[in-house]
């Protein structure tokens, strides 16, 4: 193996796609996937690769400085793709905490320790990933650049604003090789069925109601998480130390019109007359302080690495149905822990 490349949070969503990503392009690479396993990590999402030769899995909590100092001491990693965090708006809402331990202090320790073993710098990357919900939100016109400045109005959005900050503080005081990207609403197969696309999947399929926030006019720019992980492959390998790089989709969505567009597929894949899912869309309590608009302006990815998404949205829509459908067992499972109680005491309230 020609380099040791550590992944935080590759049993995740964005996480598993970037391993296989990686476990299958660079058969040269030792890819390390470091993860706690929350309610959103699952090791059945890389069952196809599990048994490759480069590929590691180590069950690690970021937030636990000893084990991540072991981590790297154990691996000597020069590369590092930190995807680890509390994702979930809602969650954030309702309990800020832990945000605030994995997503500051679990990547604090994962700079001390790349500080620490990262005496030559010659040949070492480390990668943070994160969101465009940083800059804030968005009325009816404008992207954001690079350049937007940091406005977090959700504790998510804070404390991923808060670890960019240390991400670009680690590479100007004492100038660890850094570089961030911030990404809109991804989707696809392997996300947590809480997120709005594969929580209205799952609630059309088995007849649940599918709240929609607000009016529902909310809108996001939804990309197909294969695309971020080429993106990530693209910004890893050929991202420039202490910049930043915006990835979006050029795919702006009311959260409506995208419900109404689910039920339409769905719908017809599932054999149901016409607008027969479309009952289930029920308004309810807004989600507390939403942010209306999230819009990416990609041009400096595109033009300076060559990057654009390569997917379709109705067609990467469907191949996320047909997966959600596909896969039973892999819903049945990962609705099997705390997420049940969690969704009804969400859903009671509003
Ligand atoms: P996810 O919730 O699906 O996965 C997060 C993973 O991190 C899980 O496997 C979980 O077990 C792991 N994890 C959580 N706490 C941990 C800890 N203390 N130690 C080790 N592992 C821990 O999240 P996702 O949607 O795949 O997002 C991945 C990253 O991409 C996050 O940093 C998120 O902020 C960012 N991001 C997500 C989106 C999106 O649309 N989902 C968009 C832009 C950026
Ligand atoms: O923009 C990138 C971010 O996208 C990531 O950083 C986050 O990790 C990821 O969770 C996502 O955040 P959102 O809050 O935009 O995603 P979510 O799927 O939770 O919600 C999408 C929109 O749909 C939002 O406007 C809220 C609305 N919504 C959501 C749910 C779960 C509903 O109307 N009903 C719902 O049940």
């Amino acid at each position: 193996m020609n380099r040791s490349v550590l992944i935080t949070g590759g049993a995740g969503f964005i996480g598993s796609h970037v391993v296989r990503h990686f476990v299958k392009k660079y058969p040269s690479y030792l890819v390390v996937n470091a993860d706690k396993l929350t309610y959103a990590g699952n090791l059945q999402n890389l069952i196809d690769i599990e048994k490759s030769d480069n590929y590691r899995f180590e069950r690690t909590d970021i937030v636990d400085e000893t084990a991540v100092d072991e981590l790297f001491e154990k691996y000597k990693f020069d590369g590092v793709i930190h995807l680890a965090a509390e994702s979930h708006v809602d969650r954030s809402i309702s309990a800020p905490r832990e945000f605030v331990y994995t997503n500051i202090i679990g990547t604090v320790n994962l700079l001390n320790a790349s500080r620490r073993i990262w005496t030559d710098t010659a040949g070492k990357v480390f990668y943070h990933i994160s969101t465009d919900e940083v800059y804030g939100s968005l009325g009816p016109e404008g992207y954001f650049t690079e350049n937007t400045p940091y406005d977090p109005r959700s504790p998510y959005s804070a404390s991923k604003a808060s670890s960019d900050h240390f991400v670009r503080a680690y590479f100007n005081t004492y100038h660890l090789p850094a570089v961030i990207s911030n990404c809109s609403n991804n989707y696809g197969p392997n996300q947590f069925p809480e997120k709005l696309i594969p929580l209205a999947i799952n609630n059309i399929k088995t007849g649940k109601k599918i709240p929609v926030y607000g009016k529902g006019h909310n809108i996001r720019d939804w990309l197909y998480v294969e695309d971020h992980a080429r993106a990530i492959d693209i910004i890893f390998h050929r991202g420039v130390h202490g910049e930043t790089y915006n990835i979006g989709g050029n795919n702006e969505w009311r959260n409506i019109d995208l419900i109404n567009l689910l039920c339409e597929l769905m719908d017809k894949k599932l054999g149901r007359k016409e607008g027969e899912s479309a009952k289930l869309i029920t308004y309810v309590k807004d989600r507390a302080g939403h942010d209306l608009r999230y819009s990416i302006d990609s041009t400096k990815i595109n033009k300076e690495l060559g990057w654009s998404p390569a997917h379709n949205f109705r067609e990467g829509l469907s191949k996320t149905i047909d997966w959600y459908l596909n896969n039973e067992k892999w819903l049945l499972n990962v609705l099997s822990g705390d997420y049940e109680k969690y969704y009804e005491e969400q859903y009671l309230r509003r």
